[in-house]
């Protein structure tokens, strides 16, 4: 087999959790160079470098920092500082992840400089353009040449849009992590039923009345409510709701991922608007009550796991007295083989451009 170099960009902590499970794959290839670069859009200890630590993911062999801005200039940014580091490292393929701004902006980046690229979660759609990693979503599934969806929902999408070569399933990367292997928890959770809060997506941040709503059904709920607060949020709410307070309501910083599958997992509800929680919730059947109006992980609430409420506080709180257990869970998002899947097709797709040459 040929030696080869992948390229990943990441930026932003939910890329970090997929490629973390990538580089496991990655790693078990011998002839596979891997060169990691971070875009520098989370820079927070907690939003990033926690992440790198605990999931012993190798430093990044590049830091661009572009920091936080305007998303526009965000992803100038990006595709400036990355547009150097292509034409010094000349790899095989680049590797994006997900549908934040940094993901975008690397597939572009990717395709004008006639680079391979391959989207992680390609397919999903949210179905509207007002959100705007459904933008980033649309755009890299414009340019990138293989499309790794985690869902047969994702193979659909694409099938609608005309997508249906070098379209495959592999279930979703980010959950490869948990089955592979879960430490010891350190942290310790109420005791009684509690909820697992988190809220950080632009409809419920940039208007205040969304989030004064979730507020509102949290401090509505008779049960003790974790809150890990994003940084996003809490600007807002020292902005707007600086006097806010709720005796039932804890405010965490952002916990790592594993903390995180521990609040998760014994909760008896989580309240959110994270599509990484949402997953991660049904993976442990824990149910989760969507914080927005729509979500890209529709089997989740198909079979009834997942209930969509939106910043609502009265459906939100209905959401959460009416919901009842499902009798069936199709543990549909994964299986825990999704890296090998994916990097047994990038080297059969490498090697077949090679022959082609
Ligand atoms: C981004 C992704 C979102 C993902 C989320 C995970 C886009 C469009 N959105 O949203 O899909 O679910 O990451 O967290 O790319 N901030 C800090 N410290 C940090 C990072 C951010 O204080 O380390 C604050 C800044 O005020 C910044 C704001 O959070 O302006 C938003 O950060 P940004 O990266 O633009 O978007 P996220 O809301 O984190």
């Amino acid at each position: 087999m040929s030696h080869y170099k992948l390229l990943s960009v990441v930026g932003a902590r939910p890329q970090f959790i997929k490629l973390a499970a990538m580089h496991r794959a990655i790693a078990k290839i011998p002839t596979l160079k891997h060169v990691i670069v971070h875009s520098g859009q989370h820079y927070d200890f907690e939003m990033s470098d926690r992440f790198f630590e605990e999931l012993t993911i190798p430093k990044p062999n590049y830091n661009l920092e572009i920091g936080s801005d305007h998303p526009v200039l965000q992803m100038a940014k990006c595709m400036t500082g990355l547009v150097d580091v292509f034409v010094k490292e000349k790899p095989d393929i680049i590797l994006v992840y997900g549908d934040t701004n940094t993901t975008a902006a690397a597939a572009i980046a990717a395709a004008k400089c006639n680079f391979k690229t391959a989207h992680i979660e390609a397919g999903l759609r949210e179905w509207d353009k007002s959100i705007p990693e459904e933008v980033n979503k649309l755009l890299t599934d414009a340019v990138t040449d293989l499309y790794f969806t985690p869902t047969e929902t994702g193979k659909i999408n694409l099938e609608k849009e005309g997508k249906t070569q070098n379209v495959f399933v592999t279930g979703d990367i980010s959950l490869d992590l948990l089955y592979d292997y879960t430490p010891e928890s350190k942290i310790s959770v109420p005791e009684e039923p509690y909820i697992f809060m988190t809220c950080h997506r632009a409809v419920n941040t940039d208007n205040p009345q969304n989030l004064k709503q979730i507020l509102l059904a949290a401090e509505a709920i008779a049960k003790p409510v974790i809150f890990a607060l994003h940084p996003r949020t809490k600007k807002v709410i020292e902005t707007h709701f600086s006097d806010w307070h709720a005796d039932n309501v804890t405010i965490i910083d952002p916990p790592g991922f594993w903390d995180t599958q521990t609040y998760i997992k014994h909760a008896e509800f989580v309240l959110t608007d994270s599509g990484g929680i949402i997953k991660e919730a049904y993976f442990h059947k824990v149910p989760a009550v969507i914080l927005d109006k729509q979500t890209e992980w529709v089997e989740t609430v198909q079979e009834g796991w997942n209930v969509i409420a939106g910043p609502d506080k009265n459906a939100i709180l209905r959401a959460v007295h009416n919901w009842k257990r499902p009798d069936y869970h199709s543990n549909c998002l994964g299986d825990g083989k999704a890296g090998m899947r994916i990097v047994e097709q990038i080297i059969q797709y490498l090697e077949k451009l090679n022959i082609n040459k």
